[in-house]
């Protein structure tokens, strides 16, 4: 994004509050990042579109490919997460999840923002023991060779081991139940380091398994990473003083009750927790995608881990803290890298996971997590205040707006006018974009 568009020199986070970022153009916008953060002009042509992943780049990635598809990439901003201003980048094609996510990251703000943790990046990896002639001998033997697997496991991926990480448990579990009858399982417990993980953890797998074989007497079947990743979980905490919440005719104690009560529902009816934490997930999803990481492990991961205890639920928390402040926190799987598949590939995944100024998985768990509780509190704040149409109702008008044909200035004339009426349709958005040009 080159040219010469409105700069800004504002570095402290007051004045950034000031900063309208959504008013600048998609030019001004660009040019902001280059002089605020750590992006280049190239990094920025690859996040606009000018440049980016290539159609020969992704003949590589996928097989019989034809090209590349967009979709939007956009900043959320007033993100602070344990102590660091983290711009965040959104790849989503739904309107109000980035502004959500900004607007909750400046209420966060007010209580100190985002608080967040993170396991140690382990990963699982399971091995499926058949035709053994007796599945209790098999797991004792298992258990009785743990630690010879282990080391024999250790020497499969040298660089991984260099890097710090590596096979570090083993578990035998026993499926007594199952439409074939009972089996072992093995599951091998791995630190990936800074990647995703599937690669190291598929590959051990396999290389085990002819040793498994031999000391069971069974026939290994699956071997293959589990995405319930619950070693590998993330967590984000935020407490926002009462007062902070008020707005409209709304008190802060009534926003914050609506907020704890929406959650309730979810925590106890598996329907609700379904779309709640779909609300998560526009976030989480968001952030997964911009950094190339595989969003569909991350969805696995989280509805399992939802469904842990027999019932699905919230992923998240809320409740008021002695001083009367709205408390919530997100806890869940997070199986990402900052290494590895295409997050190295893509150049505009490499440039979200620069801007975003990680330098481990770890942490970009950590501001992912965050990011899903900030959504989830925009969804709750608005499902329990005004609803959740008039915030969406401007976005999606414009939307609609567009494909009527609207362009430039137009498209905010004619939406407004649709916003006015409460009427956002297509056959709308034409007549009244007609009788606009006419006058
Ligand atoms: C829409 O994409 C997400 C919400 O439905 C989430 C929720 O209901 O909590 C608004």
């Amino acid at each position: 994004m080159h040219g010469t568009g409105k700069l800004m020199s504002t570095k402290s986070m007051e004045s950034l509050d000031k900063l309208r970022f959504y008013e600048l153009t998609l030019q001004e916008r660009g040019n902001y990042l280059r002089q605020e953060t750590s992006l280049t002009e190239d990094d920025i042509d690859a996040l606009s579109g000018l440049s980016g992943l290539t159609a020969a780049a992704a003949d590589k990635m996928v097989e019989n490919a034809i090209g590349v598809f967009a979709l939007p990439i956009g900043i959320a901003q007033n993100f602070v997460i344990n102590g660091r201003k983290v711009w965040v980048p959104m790849v989503v094609e739904e309107p109000s999840v980035i502004a959500g996510a900004s607007f909750m990251a400046r209420l966060a703000r007010s209580g100190g923002g985002f608080f967040a943790s993170s396991d140690e990046p382990l990963m699982i990896g399971q091995m499926q023991i058949l035709e053994t002639k007796d599945p209790f001998k098999a797991r004792d033997v298992l258990i009785q060779h743990g630690s010879e697997l282990l080391a024999e496991a250790a020497g499969f991926d040298p660089v991984l081991t260099e890097m710090g990480g590596g096979p570090r448990e083993l578990d035998v579990r026993l499926i007594d139940q199952s439409p074939i009858g009972p089996f072992p399982v093995l599951h091998i417990i791995m630190d990936v380091r800074d990647a995703m993980g599937a690669n190291a953890v598929n590959t051990a797998c396999e290389r085990l398994a002819p040793r498994v074989e031999a000391l069971t007497g069974g026939r290994v079947h699956l071997r293959i990473l589990s995405n319930l990743a619950d070693r590998r979980l993330a967590r984000a905490h935020i407490a926002i003083p009462v007062k902070e919440l008020a707005f409209d005719d709304y008190s802060g104690e009534q926003v914050r009750d609506g907020i704890i009560e929406a959650w309730a529902f979810a925590a106890a009816d598996p329907y609700r927790a379904a779309t709640h934490n779909k609300g998560i997930m526009n976030g989480v999803d968001a952030v997964v995608m911009a950094t190339g990481n595989d969003w569909r492990a991350v969805e696995a991961g989280a509805h399992a881990y939802a469904a842990r205890h027999g019932v699905y639920t919230s992923l998240s928390t809320w409740g008021r803290s002695a001083d009367g402040a709205l408390t919530g926190s997100l806890e869940m799987p997070m199986a990402v890298g900052i290494i590895g598949g295409s997050t190295r590939v893509h150049p505009g995944a490499k440039a979200a996971v620069k801007l975003l100024g990680v330098k481990t998985a770890r942490e970009l768990a950590e501001i992912i997590v965050s990011v899903g509780l900030a959504q989830n509190l925009a969804a709750l704040r608005a499902l329990a205040t005004e609803g959740i149409q008039r915030g969406h109702m401007t976005l999606h008008a414009r939307q609609v707006a567009v494909a009527a044909g609207a362009e430039g200035a137009w498209i905010d004339r004619v939406a407004d006018r649709m916003v006015a009426e409460k009427t956002i349709r297509i056959d709308r958005a034409e007549e009244i974009l007609k009788e606009l040009k006419a006058k």
